[in-house]
């Protein structure tokens, strides 16, 4: 179990962004990456990064599943799985440490390659400070 009140568990989450990286649109980097969002209310929301001609506008895993979550109505996130293939495990890039922060700064990070042991991050301690000086 994730959490006494939440029935996921964590390897679940890891597959859940593992499928969904399947689905990435990633013809410029080649480099796929599928992640799952598990909201305060237990449901799971899946993303893909799709890249764009345009560099720029390329959206991250975790971007696009953190719009679909809140699109769904859903304020918190507990957690997020991310699943790529490479060396040392993914970790979100700084816009989406700070749009993930929006939503929850102590969020947990799982993170792996496809079949791969599962690694455990906390957002505070990717992204310090997430709203110091701004609006205020
Ligand atoms: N990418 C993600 O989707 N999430 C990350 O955490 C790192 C990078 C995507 C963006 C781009 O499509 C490709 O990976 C290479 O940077």
């Amino acid at each position: 179990m994730y959490r006494d009140k939440i029935d996921i568990n964590i390897k679940d989450l890891v597959q859940a962004a593992q499928n969904v990286r399947e689905r990435a649109y990633a013809p410029h980097s080649k480099f796929l990456v599928g992640a799952a969002l598990l909201a305060q209310s237990g449901r799971v929301f899946a993303g893909c990064n799709v890249e764009n001609l345009s560099f720029g506008l390329t959206m991250c895993a975790e971007r696009v599943c953190v719009g679909s979550a809140i699109a769904a109505g859903e304020g918190k996130l507990e957690a997020v799985a991310i699943v790529a293939e490479c060396r040392e495990p993914i970790v979100p890039c700084g816009a989406c440490r700070q749009v993930l922060a929006e939503f929850n700064p102590n969020l947990v990070i799982y993170s792996a390659a496809p079949d791969g042991p599962i690694s455990e991050f906390r957002l505070n301690n990717l992204l310090p400070l997430p709203r110091q000086g701004i609006l205020e």
